[in-house]
């Protein structure tokens, strides 16, 4: 089928809106209308040329949208079903799927920036015949696409499709990060650095494993209230005030108990680390550039017990998570609708990327068939 989708070229070039050629789904593979899509800084590292991924490609990776097509091995969804869209589709059989770590799957998580579908080839090509790589098995900026059945969620078609596209990447990344990755306990003091997308939803995470204190950390101070508003505490402009110190102050001295990292700033994760407390956790979830090292104190890393970890997709195990936090939204528990900054059409999704990169939106969604 013919679809309209935007398609990069190169590094640092606008994306046009083309008309490109969506072939049918294979055996395990699902065509979904795309409803709504978010712009994710993950997706802006390509277009700046930070992330090297094969072009020319459509990029967006959180979205939600109805069941168009299914491939003749797939069962657990058919048309008409609302999904929303994992970025990591698990194979079901290799040791981390078996072992309840699905996100690392050893099958589809090596491919996830390789720009093809699970079996290594594209289903999408332009009228030059030419290929049009995917981008993280979604490739979401577009009117329709073709997707691992593996990454297709069901969701209750109650839920509207702008705050459902967001759990596929921002939600689950920070909610998750702090619930399955952390595991934070009732009580503690928790820091966050960086107030996008994904460390907004740290903060909501943290408010409902009961934390005390949450302390929001932006160089924006225009962030403050949106930090608030997801449930901070505190708030912490580290151009304008000392953060070890505030946080010391906040701790009789001994440290936050939990300090996620999610601007993907390698200075950060070492500051990170310096005001966690003796046997804290520091949770790194911002991806810095390739090649680039992080620097710790190592003396420390042994005497203080620190627990150090990454968290990649929040530990997801999307199949139980998504909809584990749309109930969340639907109790009124966490809050959706409040990330989205605006809502535009595909004919403007450079306007909104340049948005997102300037820090101008928490959230953008784009609806493709608007
Ligand atoms: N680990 C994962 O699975 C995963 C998933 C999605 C995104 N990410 C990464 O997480 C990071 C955050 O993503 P996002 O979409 O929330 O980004 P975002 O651009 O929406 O938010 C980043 C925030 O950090 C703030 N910031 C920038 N420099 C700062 C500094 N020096 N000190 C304090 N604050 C600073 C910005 O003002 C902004 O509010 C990115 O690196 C992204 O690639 C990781
Ligand atoms: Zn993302
Ligand atoms: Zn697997």
């Amino acid at each position: 089928m013919d679809v309209k989708a935007a398609v990069i070229r190169a590094p640092r070039e606008a994306m046009q809106i083309e008309t490109i050629r969506l072939d049918s789904p294979r055996d395990d593979e699902v065509v979904v209308k795309i409803m709504a899509t978010g712009i994710c800084l993950s997706d802006i590292h390509v277009m700046s040329g930070a992330w090297t991924v094969p072009l020319p490609a459509v990029l967006g990776h959180e979205g939600a949208g109805i069941v168009e097509e299914v491939g003749k091995g797939v069962s657990h969804v058919k048309p008409g079903d609302h999904v929303a869209l994992s970025w990591a589709p698990e194979c079901g059989c290799c040791r981390f799927c078996i072992t309840g770590k699905p996100h690392l799957c050893k099958e589809a998580a090596p491919k996830v920036l390789h720009g093809t579908l699970l079996d290594d080839t594209c289903r999408m090509h332009d009228h030059n015949e030419q290929e049009i790589k995917h981008y993280s098995f979604l490739s979401t900026w577009a009117g329709y696409s073709v997707v691992p059945a593996a990454s297709c969620i069901p969701i209750n078609k109650e839920v509207p499709f702008q705050p459902a596209s967001l759990v596929g990447c921002a939600v689950m990344t920070g909610i998750g990060a702090a619930i399955n990755t952390a595991k934070i306990k009732p009580g503690s003091t928790v820091v966050i650095y960086g107030m996008g997308g994904v460390g907004l939803n740290i903060i909501q995470g943290a408010k409902l494993c009961g934390a005390n204190h949450i302390v929001a950390i932006d160089s924006n101070s225009e962030k403050e209230q949106t930090a608030y508003t997801f449930g901070a505490t505190h708030f912490v402009n580290p151009r304008q005030a000392f953060v070890k110190e505030f946080v010391s102050d906040l701790t009789q001295g001994f440290g936050a108990d939990y300090v996620f990292e999610a601007v993907g700033h390698p200075q950060l994760m070492t500051e990170a680390f310096q005001i966690g407390a003796s046997a804290s956790t520091i949770v790194y979830i911002g991806i810095v550039s390739d090649g680039v090292n992080l620097e710790l104190p190592g003396s420390k890393v042994a005497r203080e017990e620190k627990i150090i970890t990454g968290s990649f997709y929040g530990s997801a195990n999307p199949k139980l998570d998504f909809n584990k936090i749309i109930d969340f939204y639907q109790a009124g528990k966490i809050k959706l609708d409040e990330l989205i900054s605006d809502v535009i059409p595909l004919s403007e999704i450079n306007q909104g990327c340049e948005k997102v990169q300037n820090k101008e939106a928490i959230r953008i969604v784009v609806e493709p068939h608007a």
